[in-house]
C-alpha cells in the first residue's frame, strides 16, 4: 500500500536519517585496508543500540546481519565477512535504521585505500545519477521520471543499471509501494505525491546489467565479474521538492 506520512511523521524519519548518516560518516573514518566487512557491521550494530535504535534489517526476512556489505563484484546483500578489506577495494554498506519506529534506509560505496580511476569514475557516476533521480521526486511527479533520468545518466558514461533491485516507499515496513525502477521503462509507473517517502538506491554495473544469486540466496553478483556501485538515499516527497532524509 502506498502511505501517504504527516510531517511529524516525516520528521521522525529525518531523525532516523541523520542517525543513519552520522553512522556513515562514522564508517567512513574506519573502512581501511586490514578492516573487516564484520568488524563494521558490529560496530554499526553498537552504534544504532547506542543511541537507542535498532538495526531493521537483522531479522528481516530472516537477513542475519545489520548491514548488507558488499564488496567489489558484489551488487547487494553481500554478507559481512571476517576477511580483511584490501587496497583497492570498494565496499558498498547498506543499512535500516529504526529509530522509535521510524524508518530510513541508505546505502554507500566506499573505496578502500587507493582504488582504480575505473572504480572512481563508477563511484561518481552513480551518485551524480542518484541526484539526476532525486531531482525528479516531486508532487505530481512520475516514478518513471526517476528511473528514466538515472538510466540516462548512467548511459552517458558507458555503464550499466542493474534491473533485478528497485527503490521502494519506506514506512511502516522496510519495503512498501510504489517501486521505484532505476532504468526508463514505457510506462509512467505511479504518480508522486505530498507525504510519500521513497528510497532511490540505484546500482550500477561497469559491465554487464545482469547478475548471479550466490548460494547464500541473498547476494547478488556482477555476471561478468565487473565492478558494482551503489548510493541510496530515503527521500520525502514535500511541496517544496525531495528532502533526503538522509543527507551526509
Ligand atoms: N536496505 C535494503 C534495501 O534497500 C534492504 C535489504 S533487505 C535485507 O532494500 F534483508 F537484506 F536487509
Ligand atoms: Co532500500
Amino acid at each position: 500500500m502506498v502511505t501517504l506520512k504527516s510531517e511529524l511523521e516525516i520528521r521522525k524519519m529525518h531523525e532516523a536519517g541523520r542517525l543513519l548518516a552520522a553512522c556513515h560518516r562514522e564508517i567512513k573514518r574506519r573502512i581501511r585496508p586490514g578492516v573487516s566487512t564484520l568488524d563494521i557491521d558490529r560496530f554499526v550494530e553498537e552504534y544504532l543500540l547506542k543511541h537507542g535504535a535498532y538495526p531493521e534489517q537483522k531479522g528481516y526476512k530472516g537477513y542475519p546481519f545489520a548491514t548488507c556489505a558488499s564488496v567489489n563484484d558484489e551488487i547487494c546483500h553481500g554478507f559481512p565477512r571476517n576477511h580483511p578489506l584490501n587496497s583497492g577495494d570498494i565496499v558498498t554498506i547498506d543499512m535500516v535504521v529504526n529509530l522509535d519506529g521510524a524508518l530510513a534506509d541508505s546505502a554507500w560505496t566506499y573505496g578502500v585505500g587507493r582504488i582504480s580511476e575505473d572504480a572512481r569514475r563508477l563511484m561518481n557516476t552513480t551518485l551524480e545519477a542518484l541526484y539526476c533521480g532525486i531531482e525528479k521526486a516531486v508532487p505530481c511527479g512520475w516514478t518513471s521520471d526517476i528511473g528514466t533520468a538515472i538510466e540516462s545518466r548512467v548511459e552517458s558514461q558507458g555503464f550499466s543499471v542493474v534491473r533485478d533491485f528497485a527503490g521502494h516507499g519506506i514506512g511502516p515496513s522496510i519495503h512498501e509501494k510504489p517501486q521505484i525502477l532505476h532504468f526508463r521503462t514505457p510506462f509512467k509507473g505511479t504518480m508522486l505525491k505530498e507525504g510519500m517517502v521513497i528510497t532511490i538506491e540505484p546500482m550500477v554495473n561497469a559491465g554487464s546489467p545482469l547478475c548471479t544469486m550466490d548460494e547464500n540466496g541473498w547476494t547478488a553478483r556482477t555476471v561478468d565479474g565487473s565492478l558494482s556501485v551503489q548510493y541510496e538515499h530515503t527521500v520525502a516527497i514535500t511541496a517544496s521538492g525531495p528532502l533526503i532524509l538522509t543527507q551526509q
